[in-house]
């Protein structure tokens, strides 16, 4: 039998699920994708998007990871040799997303310096500009920006030190520190936001349903996009944690409360960005949507500004919200890479350490491109393509080869209520059979048509904007090397050879 790491505790598997699942996407990102979907009514197609594809998907990678026993690679390499290169490309999927992901807990932790005194001053667009020193053409490189390289290295020494450390010693003990200490900071912060005055205003422009805009195919795909990409489903994560499960685990109730978890933070988020943002408005005597920004903004343009007018402990809260951004990125992040590590653990047979300093080293290395002046065009563009064409497509891809290509779902479904509390019936076999692939296979296909047919509109129809060429290289290229990386690595020997046999994938079962 292999020697397979191991969590040491349920909870430690629990808290290092949460951890993972949230992250950025939680503070950085579902504020801004709500309301720019419709505010309360995105959350309509959101809880659709959770109950039928986001807990039911991970259901499936939790239950396929604890049978299987294996990377992502491996796990798809047992449920049929053929489909390995899926495993493949969930784990380059997030070797990409962990290249630009380090350099915005880079930024955080940054700020979380220049909290201390407000470095940002009253102008903080222009701070941010130029603190990221943005003063190329979209595709352009310039030189290095040592305030974001600095952070960024120290960032990647923190996640390749405790990735090297190993499962039980090192992301479970993180996980153990980190998650509670970013509850009491976030729940610090949430407090005092819906205190402050002009905080209900925020809330009701969050909370308020447009109800026009739910009919809208994006407002269907940012909600698939943002469940996928906060639950950390479809890009291998879930699969290797759950592989480090012991035999006699359950797998449906952590699967429950790993994903009403991360979606009750999310909405925690939600809560404690919108009072502060109704607060900035009613300083301003402006509606909230004039001081709403998307991503980016929203965190470091607007948030400094918003923490400038703070009647008290300016500093504090500046700090206390940079350093939950901090934590809750680190805890992501160790999760995303752990997924290259563990799949070249399994299929080259090398020691963790090489592991960690090949797959790590090189995400590192690579990461350096966001940390020039050009940066953030280009981490712009790897988000949305990787998202869109490597998370959600993958997402599709590995629901059709399960139910339909595979009918595997009987058989996971018989593996997942042999351990778990909860067993799971109808709503599983029809959420992963029918509704997921109708629902995410239309916007797929639709997303595909706008993003192809965009390029042939007026010069500025692509994506942001940006032009044809470095939408190509930018963001075509990088969602497609996935894929293409991931295919040629799985055609690739298998180093570990006891690790792919008949008897050992039995033993798993
Ligand atoms: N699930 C992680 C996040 O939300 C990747 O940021």
């Amino acid at each position: 039998m292999e020697n397979r790491s191991q969590w040491g505790t349920r909870a430690g598997f629990i808290l290092a699920a949460v951890g993972s699942a949230v992250g950025l996407g939680n503070i950085w990102r579902f504020p801004s994708v709500a309301y720019e979907n419709g505010g309360g009514a995105f959350f309509i197609p959101y809880l659709i998007a959770l109950l039928t594809a986001g807990i039911p998907i991970l259901i499936m990678e939790f239950t396929m990871g604890h049978k299987y026993r294996g990377s992502a690679p491996l796990t798809f390499r047992r449920v049929n040799k053929k489909a390995e290169f899926i495993g493949w490309w969930g784990v380059l999927v997030a070797f990409v997303i962990s290249t630009y992901y380090s350099v915005i807990v880079a930024w955080a932790m940054s700020y979380s310096v220049f909290s201390f005194k407000l470095n940002w001053g009253s102008d903080t667009g222009a701070f941010f500009g130029d603190y990221t020193q943005s003063v190329v053409e979209p595709g352009q490189f310039g030189s290095f920006v040592p305030g974001v390289l600095i952070p960024l290295v120290i960032v990647w020494i923190i996640i390749l030190g405790i990735l090297f450390k190993g499962v039980k010693k090192g992301i479970e003990i993180a996980n153990r520190i980190m998650i509670p200490l970013l509850l009491v900071v976030f729940l610090l912060i949430v407090i005092r936001a819906v205190t402050l005055p002009g905080a209900l205003d925020g809330l009701e422009a969050f909370f308020k349903p447009e109800f026009s805009k739910i009919m809208k195919g994006e407002v269907w795909v940012a909600a698939y996009g943002q469940i996928f990409f906060s639950m950390s489903i479809a890009f291998a994560i879930m699969i290797t944690y759950s592989s480090y499960l012991p035999k006699k685990s359950d797998i449906t109730n952590n699967a429950f409360i790993t994903g009403f978890g991360n979606s009750s933070f999310e909405l925690l988020a939600g809560i404690g960005v919108f009072s502060v943002l109704g607060f900035m408005a009613s300083q301003q005597g402006v509606s909230v949507g004039e001081v709403v920004d998307g991503g980016v903004g929203l965190a470091f343009v607007v948030f400094p500004a918003i923490i400038n007018e703070f009647p008290a402990l300016n500093e504090l809260f500046g700090f206390l919200f940079f350093f939950s951004l901090v934590l809750a990125g680190l805890t992501s992040l160790m999760s995303i890479s752990e997924t290259y590590i563990s799949g070249l653990i399994d299929k080259f047979n090398i020691s963790r350490g090489k592991a960690v300093a090949f797959g790590g080293g090189l995400a590192a290395v690579i990461s350096i491109i966001y940390s020039t002046q050009g940066g953030l065009f280009f981490l712009d563009a790897a988000d949305y393509f990787i998202n869109h064409f490597g998370v959600a497509m993958l997402g599709l891809v590995e629901v059709v080869l399960i139910a339909w290509i595979l009918r595997k779902v009987g058989e996971l479904k018989e593996h997942a209520n042999g351990v778990s509390d909860i067993r799971v019936g109808a709503w599983w076999t029809i959420s992963l059979g029918v509704i997921t692939p109708i629902i995410l296979g239309y916007m797929m296909f639709d997303l595909l048509k706008q993003n192809l047919t965009r390029a042939f509109d007026t010069p500025t129809g692509n994506y942001e904007g940006y032009s044809d060429l470095f939408i190509l290289y930018g963001g075509w290229a990088v969602a497609g090397a996935a894929l293409v990386i991931g295919i040629l690595i799985s055609v690739m020997k298998w180093k570990k050879s006891t690790n792919t046999n008949e008897e050992q994938m039995k033993e798993a079962k």
